[in-house]
């Protein structure tokens, strides 16, 4: 009979590209040839037989029978006292069907549990051997500690000794980092705040367990256990490391990019971290990776958990509830953010990750777009038509049809020749242009024809072979390289071909697609090589079953490291090229969209959830997706309004332009041969609700403005969670099919089809309609809203004051307009909001003092704005008109400043008045008695 305590340590194995390869040892009574599953053939003829045995079993009778053959006729108690939520996998390998033979070699329990699918059949024995604290010292910031592991693990290169660095930031941050301390490895190039003095009054506090190595970090004052990393063993090998912990609770949010509901499911989920092109589909690895979560304490309190590491990864959920970490390289980097509200947690993140930039003000307009114009003038036409409806729109797009043969920096001259006219029409008419780059570069030309290519050899940017060619693969334009924008020189590189294009045509702003990198060959023209990095010995579960999966070789070199540690980077290197790039060329905000992402992008650009579907089901996961990007701290985010590929139809399509008009960015995009689904195409009463939603947002483009200047100064989200407001209602937790603008706006659409009316959660309060001003009381309810086609029902929470201004078609006319401000009072009749003004497109305005900032406030049936900050911008906007919801007695006198003006009353208790013509850059006060 075998011990459950005897590990396996005879591991065959190469050299690894990080440490020396450590001698073979074999103990006493140990299976050789124990390895992970699915790398020697010898296993794969053990599995083959275990299948015949388990083929035989079922026939022959139960499967049990056959198979415990080698267990002890009782699993020992040690194994049966785990209760089923807490068995943590060790046997994770996706490849192999686990046996009772494979799980003790790992010196693991195996016991069936009634469900596929559910606990793991093969899982860690409460003494599986971990590490131990054998020092632990304090610090000027915290603590500084040695853990040692003796018993080695099943997997390569396990590192022995750990040095463990524990820094209370800040009081509502801790930092604690797991690492080598003999050999440097891989870590993420993300530049985050350091410390220098000790947090004083932590919110959390902390405990450490010796023997096994745990980290218990609990809240102050409530005592709630964030973490508690005791419930299973550490590992920390060379290519495979893994940390589980315990929840509070099972309110767990993040962790993208993955297409779910917003609320996790703790049902023994695996999600996967590497960035892949594919249509967005449940349970894939999608295009970026945000290791974060959020999670809600039963009080209402929230904590966030951020593992800064860019390398393939899992994370494992389990109803316990906990979670497994587990990743192929770099080192274990957490930060913990105590919050104590889901805002604050999600600021906190963004003071280590960055905060994101401020867009320019035309980028919040109405963009359109689609794959398959054709050609210039059929571009051109799509405007005019656009124009002669008056629907507003700010941006036009083209898809890589411009290029000449799909090659970056290339116009095709016979079906895109009138671009740059083009382009001069729609600046003539205050509106901007933006086209597609993708990052690889036709490498299949003649020399001496493709400057772009030729020129980025002679430097030297382009990401090898590990013998130091070019990696060659295949994108649009045929066989390509692929720039290594870790590298100095590269972005330089990027900037004059993108000077040059300018020059020819002048671009606004620049959407960058295909950055995973995507990749029509696995790994290269040549493949992969047979390597550990290529193949590690453990693969997460990726798409595709290998790192190289529709992308280049995790072998391949880039200047920083192997693209192994670099792939889920690629995206975010890029933006931050084509950032400074943009502000080099133009002197103003850049704007960018990029399909892969990874944290700090927010910095840099904006996404599109790539959602790929015209398909109602489509239009509903576009919610949790903008959700998740603003708890990512990437609030410029939207999905395809109406859905890329496949073929609209009219109500649909009206229904996801309602609901665009409230995405953070809006755009319209479609594929190469569906039918057209610009607002022209579809009938009168269809273009006229399109137009209206489009209104409606123009019209709230102050308000939408500001927010974003809050995402930028302090990290606040823009699309955000209702829970975000009302985290003491757990009504809201799970809510994902409405949200809100901020603090002030609800937004219900409608994401079903042949529907009139549509069933809201209303938190507890008073929510007037945005466009009547009538009002809804509720406990906290579930509200039915009438939903005719032509309606998207919009609520303004009370005690909210919010800057709108006259619509029109383009931002460039819009911005000049006077403002309407709208108050909703609340129950003790008071309302609070402001406004953020500058001239929508200088760098740095806000960190230049170039803008003006006023309050506005109701108190006492006086409404009163107060210019805290004025630059001359201000100064040209006009207030014409302000709107009091819930005024509850009808007023005798209004004055402004003291002056009677006429005003009207309405029997749902709003008050307005109009032609008030004051100027915004002055402080008023109005009042009614
Ligand atoms: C901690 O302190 C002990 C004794 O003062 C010392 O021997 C040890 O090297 C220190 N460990 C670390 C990690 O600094
Ligand atoms: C690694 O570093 C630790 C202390 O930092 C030391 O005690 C140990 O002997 C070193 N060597 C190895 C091989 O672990
Ligand atoms: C942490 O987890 C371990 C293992 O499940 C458990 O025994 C211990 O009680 C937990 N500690 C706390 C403070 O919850
Ligand atoms: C595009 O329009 C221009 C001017 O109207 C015309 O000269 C040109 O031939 C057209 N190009 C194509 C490809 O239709
Ligand atoms: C890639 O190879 C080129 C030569 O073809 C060399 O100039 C460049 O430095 C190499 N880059 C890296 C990251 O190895
Ligand atoms: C999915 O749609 C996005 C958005 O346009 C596009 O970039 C991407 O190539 C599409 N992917 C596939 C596999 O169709």
């Amino acid at each position: 009979m075998k011990s459950y305590r005897k590990l396996p340590t005879h591991v065959t194995h190469a050299p690894g590209p990080y440490g020396e390869e450590e001698e073979e040892e074999e103990e006493e009574g140990n299976e050789p040839g124990s390895p992970p599953a699915k790398k020697t053939l010898s296993l794969r003829w053990q599995w083959l037989g275990v299948v015949v045995i388990v083929g035989a079993g079922l026939l022959g009778g139960t499967f049990w029978a056959i198979s415990v053959r080698r267990l002890p006729v009782e699993p020992p108690g040690k194994c049966i006292s785990v209760p089923e939520s807490q068995r943590f996998d060790c046997y994770p390998e996706w490849d192999t069907v686990v046996t009772p033979e494979l799980c003790q070699m790992r010196g693991c329990c195996f016991l069936q549990s009634s469900s596929r699918g559910g606990p793991p059949w093969c899982f860690y024995p409460p003494d599986f051997p971990s590490y131990t604290l054998k020092t632990l010292n304090r610090t000027e910031l915290g603590f500084l500690g040695v853990l040692t592991r003796t018993v080695k693990t099943y997997y390569p290169r396990d590192v022995l000794v750990l040095q463990l660095q524990v820094d209370l930031e800040t009081d509502t941050r801790l930092h604690i980092k797991l690492t080598d301390p003999n050999n440097s490895r891989y870590e993420v190039p993300l530049e985050v705040p350091s410390a220098t003095k000790k947090a004083e009054n932590p919110l959390y506090s902390l405990d450490f367990s010796r023997d096994p190595f745990g980290i218990l970090v609990k809240r102050r004052g409530s005592g709630v256990v964030l973490l508690n990393t005791t419930v299973a063993p550490l590992i920390f090998a060379d290519q495979f490391l893994q940390i589980s912990t315990l929840l509070p609770s099972a309110f767990l949010y993040g962790l993208g990019e993955h297409r779910r509901g917003f609320l996790h499911h703790l049902d023994w989920t695996t999600l996967s971290f590497w960035a892949r092109d594919v249509p967005p589909t449940e349970s894939y690895n999608l295009y970026g990776v945000h290791p974060f979560y959020l999670n809600m304490e039963e009080a209402g309190t929230t904590h966030g958990v951020f593992l800064l590491n860019s390398n393939a990864m899992e994370v494992v959920l389990q109803p316990a509830p906990a979670l497994t970490w587990r990743t192929v390289g770099g080192i274990l980097d957490f930060y913990i953010f105590l919050g104590p509200d889901p805002s604050s947690v999600v600021q906190q993140y963004q003071q280590v990750i960055g905060f994101p930039t401020m867009p320019p003000f035309w980028g919040l307009g109405f963009h359109l777009c689609r794959w398959g114009y054709g050609s210039s003038n059929q571009t051109w036409q799509t405007v005019k038509n656009m124009r002669s409806y008056l629907i507003p729109q700010d941006a036009q797009w083209n898809d890589i049809d411009y290029m000449e043969g799909s090659r970056d920096f290339t116009v095709d001259p016979g079906h895109f020749g009138t671009l740059p006219q083009l382009v001069m029409d729609l600046h003539k008419h205050g509106q901007y242009y933006v086209l597609i780059l993708d990052p690889a570069i036709s490498s299949s030309q003649a020399t001496g024809t493709y400057a772009p290519y030729d020129e980025g050899l002679k430097k030297g940017i382009f990401i090898n072979i590990t013998h130091g060619q070019p990696l060659i693969g295949q994108v649009w334009p045929g066989l390509t390289a692929f720039p290594d924008f870790s590298n100095p020189e590269t972005h330089q590189w990027w900037l004059e071909n993108l000077n040059v294009f300018h020059a020819r045509v002048p671009f606004d702003g620049l959407w960058i697609d295909m950055n995973e990198p995507s990749n029509f060959k696995d790994g290269s023209v040549d493949g992969c090589t047979s390597g550990e990095l290529d193949n590690p010995p453990y693969t997460p579960a990726v798409l595709g079953g290998s790192l190289f999966a529709k992308t280049i070789c995790a072998s391949a070199k880039q200047s920083l490291s192997f693209h192994y540690d670099l792939h889920n980077l690629y995206g975010l290197m890029e933006a931050k090229a084509t950032a400074s790039a943009l502000i080099a060329i133009r002197g103003k905000r850049p704007f960018i969209i990029s399909r892969s992402t990874f944290p700090s992008q927010g910095r840099y650009s904006g996404h599109w959830l790539g959602d790929n579907r015209s398909e109602w089901k489509d239009m509903y996961w576009s919610i949790p997706g903008l959700l998740n990007f603003n708890l990512f701290g990437i609030p410029l985010v939207g999905a395809d309004i109406c859905g890329f590929s496949g073929s609209t139809t009219e109500e649909l399509c009206t229904r996801w332009m309602q609901l665009g008009a409230f995405y953070p960015f809006a755009r319209n995009h479609n594929t190469k041969d569906a039918k057209a689904q610009d607002p022209v195409v579809f009938s009168p009463s269809a273009r006229t609700a399109m137009k209206e939603a489009l209104m409606t947002r123009y019209a709230l483009l102050p308000y939408l403005y500001t927010l974003f200047h809050h995402a930028h100064r302090r990290g606040d989200t823009v699309a955000r969670p209702l829970f975000f407001e009302f985290p003491q209602d757990k009504n809201t937790y799970a809510l994902d099919q409405q949200f809100l603008w901020g603090r002030n706006l609800l937004v219900t659409p409608v994401l079903e089809p042949g529907v009139d009316a549509v069933i809201g959660y209303f938190p507890i309060g008073v929510w007037y309609d945005y466009y009547t001003g009538s009002s809804l009381q509720s406990q906290g309810e579930k509200v039915k809203l009438a939903a005719p086609l032509n309606h998207i029902n919009v609520h303004i929470r009370e005690g909210a004051v919010l800057p709108t201004q006259k619509p029109d078609i383009t931002t460039w006319m819009s911005s000049g307009n006077p403002l309407l401000l709208v108050a909703a009072l609340s129950q003790e009749g008071m309302a609070w909001g402001d406004l953020f003004w500058d001239d929508g497109e200088s760098l740095d305005t806000f960190e230049r003092g170039n803008y003006s900032y006023v309050v506005f406030n109701v108190s006492q049936n006086v409404f009163t704005s107060s210019v805290l900050h004025c630059n001359l911008e201000a100064i040209y906007i006009t207030v014409d008109g302000l709107t009091v919801y819930g005024v509850q007695k009808q007023p005798q006198v209004v004055t402004v400043n003291g002056k009677e003006i006429p005003f009207s009353y309405m029997e749902n208790k709003v008050l307005s008045m109009s032609g008030l013509n004051l100027n915004l850059s002055r402080s008023f006060s109005i009042k009614w008695i």
